[in-house]
């Protein structure tokens, strides 16, 4: 039976271009998951967009002096660039700064207000006379009131995670310049956090048997100590999305109370693209089907617990608001936080320098070999750490030497001996060793796919490793290099056998490694293609027009042991992989902080 799976995938901020630790955070685990899916025959949706809007992004625009238009376009353009690169197959790659994105984060905003969940309140917050306007947000920085780390933003603190209560930062400051701060009282709407308490509590109590350990402490853990507070849902900003009631005018959506909204906004921008614009119902409307979210441990609040808190106060008020329909949508099945990523030991820096940028990696090396160390490496319970010589040694002792030169090794020694063809035998005619180890390759379907489902993707892939070590030994023990002089047949049943192992490792590695999967697929002589293929299409509606990365696929289910028949013809094989220079290690750390 196929399942309708929703890919989610954290929305960058458009101030910055995408480095490693987002890949290996988000982009590149949702990645995996998606293609996993899509093998295995489910339906997938895979979703993210550029975070257009809030203070980081304005922030940008300001230190450089062009519109913000301009910037959240620019960033914009280098992730699309990064995505097709590393082939992250978004379904639709959109933005916050859509029509759709506006209508359905107004809607929801609308449905939570009816159900009695949002009220205005007047509070104190941060307010520059000299600029003559409020700063909210990342515009003000100051020492957390909570671990007293001096560079905490007014909203959140990047040293000790927590989401911060502007007004109670200590020695608040302009990063603008904007001279000194006084509080003053404004109006905004709030979202009353602590009535929705009883249902996220619930929410996240159902899903603790899958849930990762850090995220039900950031999200149940701290609910259970604190509570769920009231939060303002409203900004004094003009960038953003306009707050849909009546005189308030000039003040937008808080950027995280929308963005989140996105997941949905997205899902359904993409069915109306597409030839049924009601399509997004199966992975909205629909109990049985699975939502995973994709982010890094700074997000965690914010989808575990505000995200499903608009769900389920928006409740079924939102479809009545948005097209006249009447039931509730699906609320998040598993949010796999992953932790960070850092680099040389440091933290990642953008503005030091410190750090491997997507795009600029790609120039030097492949989206495999790259996809390979970040999967390696993910920091899926702990912080991991970007180190170049580790990156080079796993990638000759590892990927070149244990699975590359496997690959390699076999089809080219059977195109070279078998004159292109696969060797012609009857099956009943293979030895019990080499039943064996089909068997043992087979089992690797079950095994590695509920890792892949379970979202333990390091595990997946040292499992795939563990499968592509036992062909290795098999021919080792085999050697039917030496025996093909002696004895063709025997050595044939060899290499049917290995071959046949490698057609289906090959499946079990793709989800990782799906570019080399897919030649390898294309030099077996198979016709129907792994996966499909991205493309970007330009998307215009009343606020201009956005560039969308999208994908269309050949979605035929492919998670199974190899269907090879004997005889079948070979295309000419290539090795997969390149072996790197030692001198890579010096080289690339000596591009970093400058
Ligand atoms: N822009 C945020 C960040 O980079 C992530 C937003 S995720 C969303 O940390 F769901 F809110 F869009
Ligand atoms: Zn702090």
């Amino acid at each position: 039976m196929s399942e309708n799976i929703l890919i989610a995938i954290a929305w960058p901020y458009a101030n910055a271009e995408i480095h490693v630790g987002n890949i290996t955070g988000s982009h590149l685990p949702g990645d995996i998951v998606a293609r996993y899916h899509r093998l295995k025959g489910n339906k997938v949706l895979m979703v993210s967009g550029t975070d257009s809007h809030g203070t980081p992004v304005t922030i940008a625009a300001d230190e450089v002096g062009v519109p913000v238009e301009e910037v959240y376009k620019k960033y914009h353009e280098t992730f699309l660039e990064v995505f097709e690169g590393y082939g992250i197959t978004y379904d639709l790659f959109t933005s916050t700064h859509t029509e759709n994105h506006f209508n359905v984060a107004q809607s929801i905003f609308l449905a939570l207000k009816e159900n009695g969940f949002i009220f205005p309140k007047t509070s104190k917050q941060w307010y520059s006379a000299s600029a003559n306007k409020f700063l909210p947000d990342r515009y003000v920085e100051g020492t957390c009131y909570i671990c007293q780390y001096e560079s905490a933003r007014s909203d959140q603190c990047d040293n000790c995670g927590n989401v911060l209560e502007p007004e109670k930062l200590i020695n608040p400051r302009a990063n603008t310049g904007d001279g000194a701060l006084e509080l003053r009282e404004t109006e905004h709407f709030y979202l009353d956090l602590s009535k929705l308490e009883p249902d996220v509590s619930n929410f996240l109590r159902q899903r603790s048997k899958h849930m990762r350990e850090p995220v039900l402490g950031e999200s149940l853990g701290k609910i259970e100590a604190e509570g769920l507070k009231s939060r303002p849902i409203t900004r004094d900003l003009d960038w953003g999305i306009p707050v849909p009631v009546e005189g308030w005018e000039g003040k937008c959506l808080y950027v995280w109370f929308e963005a989140v909204i996105g997941y949905l906004s997205a899902a359904i921008e993409w069915s109306r693209l597409g030839a049924e614009p009601e399509a997004w119902r199966a992975w909205w409307v629909n109990s049985d089907a699975r939502q995973f979210y994709f982010i890094g441990k700074d997000n965690i609040f914010f989808h575990a617990s505000l995200w499903p808190a608009e769900l389920m106060g928006a409740g079924s008020e939102f479809l009545k608001i948005f097209d006249g329909g009447d039931q509730a949508l699906n609320v998040p099945y598993d949010v796999p936080a992953n932790q960070f990523m850092n680099l040389e030991g440091q933290k990642i820096s953008g503005s030091r320098n410190w750090a491997v940028w997507g795009r600029d990696a790609l120039t030097r090396y492949d989206p495999d070999a790259l996809r390979y160390y970040l999967t390696v490496n993910m920091p899926e319970l702990k912080d991991s750490d970007w180190d170049w010589a580790e990156f080079v040694a796993r990638n000759n002792n590892e990927l070149v030497a244990n699975w590359g030169n496997l690959a390699n090794r076999v089809l080219s020694f059977c195109y070279k001996q078998w004159d292109g063809h696969i060797p012609d035998l009857d099956e009943k005619t293979l030895r019990p060793t080499d039943l064996k180890l089909l068997s043992t390759i087979e089992a690797g379907f079950e095994s590695v796919g509920s890792l892949y489902d379970s979202v333990k993707l390091r595990a997946a892939l040292s499992e795939c490793l563990k499968l592509a070590t036992s062909v290795n030994q098999y021919l080792d023990t085999n050697a039917p290099w030496k025996q093909v002089k002696e004895d063709k047949v025997e050595a044939g049943k060899t290499i049917y056998t290995a071959l046949k192992a490698i057609d289906s490792l090959k499946v079990l590695f793709a989800p990782i490694l799906p570019f080399t999967s897919e030649q390898l697929n294309s030099f077996f002589g198979h016709k129907r293609p792994l996966f499909g293929e991205s493309y970007t299409e330009e998307i215009s509606d009343s606020l201009g027009t956005h560039k969308g990365l999208r994908y269309r696929g050949a979605e035929s289910a492919h998670w199974k042991p190899s269907e090879l028949e004997p005889g079948a013809v070979l295309n000419q094989p290539a090795p997969l992989f390149k072996k790197l220079e030692e001198s890579v290690i010096e080289e690339e750390r000596a591009r970093l902080g400058n």
